[in-house]
C-alpha cells in the first residue's frame, strides 16, 4: 500500500497509547479512521480531541476484541457508514504481570482473550473484506518485543505475543503465495509511554485472578528506553506504507534476540542423533 489518502482504517484499542498514536499517524496521511475500544469514556474523549484536527475523518465505535460478535457488529457498522475498509490495525491489548505458576484459568482467559483471540477474531472478521478490495489492504498487528523474547513476570503476555507473531508470519506467507494484495505488519514495540500499566481497568468482572497491574519497566530485565506513542504510531504507518512484515521500534533490543537464537541453534547442534 503506497498511499493512505482517502483510505478507511480501523484501529482497535485506539482510545489510548499506541492505538491512539497509530490513529493520529493514519489521520496525518489523509486516511479516515474508526477507533474501536472497550473503554467508552476514553473512546469518546479521544474522538473529541482528534476531531479537532481531523473533523469528520475520525469516529469511534465500542468493541470488545475478545468477542467475535462484537467485531462483526463493528465491521457491519463501518461498511455501512464509510463504504469500505482498507487498513485494519489489531492493536488492543493488556499487559498485566504474574508468574505463570500462579495463574488461574480465568487469568489465561482474560489475557489470551484480548491479546491472542483479539487478533484472531480481527483477522477472521476483516480479511475477507480486505481481500475483496480490488487494491487489497493491510493488517497491522501490534505485537511486542515480548513476542521475540519471553521474560519472567510477563510470561502469559509473551505466550500471546509469540502466538500473534506466528499468526502474522504464516498469514504473510499464505497471502504472498496466493498472490493476494493484502499485506501484514507485526509491530514490535519496545517500551512506549502508555496506560498499559493500568490494564486491569478494563478487566471483565468474573475474570479476576493472579495477574495484576505492574510497572513493566520495573519487571523486565533489560535496559528501558522510552518512546512516545505518536512515534510508535508513525513507525507502524511507515511499515504499512513499505509493506514491511516486521516493524521493531527499538534496535537496542536486538542483543537478547541474537542470544536466544544462538541458544536454539546450539541446542540443535547438541543433538545430532537424527543421523543414526
Ligand atoms: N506500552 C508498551 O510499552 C508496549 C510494548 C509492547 C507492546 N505493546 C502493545 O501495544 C498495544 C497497545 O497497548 P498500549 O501500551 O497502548 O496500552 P493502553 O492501555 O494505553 O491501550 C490499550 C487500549 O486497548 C483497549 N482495550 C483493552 N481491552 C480491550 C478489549 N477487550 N477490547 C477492546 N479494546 C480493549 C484499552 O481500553 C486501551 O484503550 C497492546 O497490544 C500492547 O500489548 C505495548
Amino acid at each position: 500500500m503506497t498511499e493512505l489518502h482517502g483510505k478507511v482504517a480501523v484501529v482497535t484499542g485506539g482510545a489510548s497509547g499506541i492505538g491512539r498514536g497509530i490513529a493520529e499517524a493514519l489521520l496525518e496521511q489523509g486516511a479516515t479512521v474508526v477507533i474501536a475500544d472497550i473503554q467508552q469514556d476514553a473512546l469518546d474523549a479521544a474522538v473529541a480531541e482528534l476531531a479537532g484536527r481531523a473533523g469528520e475523518r475520525i469516529s469511534g465505535h465500542s468493541l470488545d476484541v475478545s468477542k467475535a460478535a462484537s467485531y462483526e457488529a463493528l465491521r457491519e457498522r463501518v461498511l455501512e457508514t464509510e463504504g469500505r475498509i482498507d487498513v485494519v490495525c489489531l492493536n488492543a491489548g493488556v499487559g498485566p504481570s504474574g508468574a505463570i505458576r500462579d495463574l488461574t484459568a480465568k487469568d489465561w482467559e482474560w489475557i489470551l482473550g484480548v491479546n491472542l483471540w483479539g487478533v484472531i477474531h480481527g483477522v477472521t472478521t476483516f480479511l475477507p473484506v480486505l481481500e475483496a478490495n480490488p487494491d487489497g489492504g493491510h493488517i497491522e498487528i501490534t505485537g511486542s518485543n515480548a513476542g521475540f523474547i519471553a521474560q519472567q513476570s510477563i510470561g502469559s503476555y509473551s505466550v500471546a505475543k509469540y502466538g500473534v507473531l506466528a499468526l502474522a508470519e504464516v498469514l504473510d506467507l499464505e497471502l504472498r503465495e496466493a498472490g493476494s494484495k493484502v499485506r501484514v505488519t507485526y509491530l514490535a514495540p519496545g517500551m512506549i509511554r502508555t496506560n498499559i500499566g493500568s490494564s486491569s481497568r478494563n478487566r471483565p468482572a468474573g475474570l479476576e485472578g493472579a495477574l495484576h497491574d505492574a510497572d513493566i519497566s520495573k519487571v523486565i530485565n533489560q535496559d528501558v528506553r522510552w518512546m512516545e506513542p505518536a512515534t510508535a504510531g508513525r513507525i507502524a504507518v511507515r511499515a504499512i506504507l513499505a509493506d514491511d512484515l516486521y516493524a521493531p521500534t527499538d534496535p537496542s533490543l536486538v542483543g537478547p534476540i541474537r542470544e536466544r537464537h544462538a541458544r536454539i541453534v546450539a541446542a540443535h547442534e547438541k543433538y545430532p542423533l537424527w543421523k543414526e
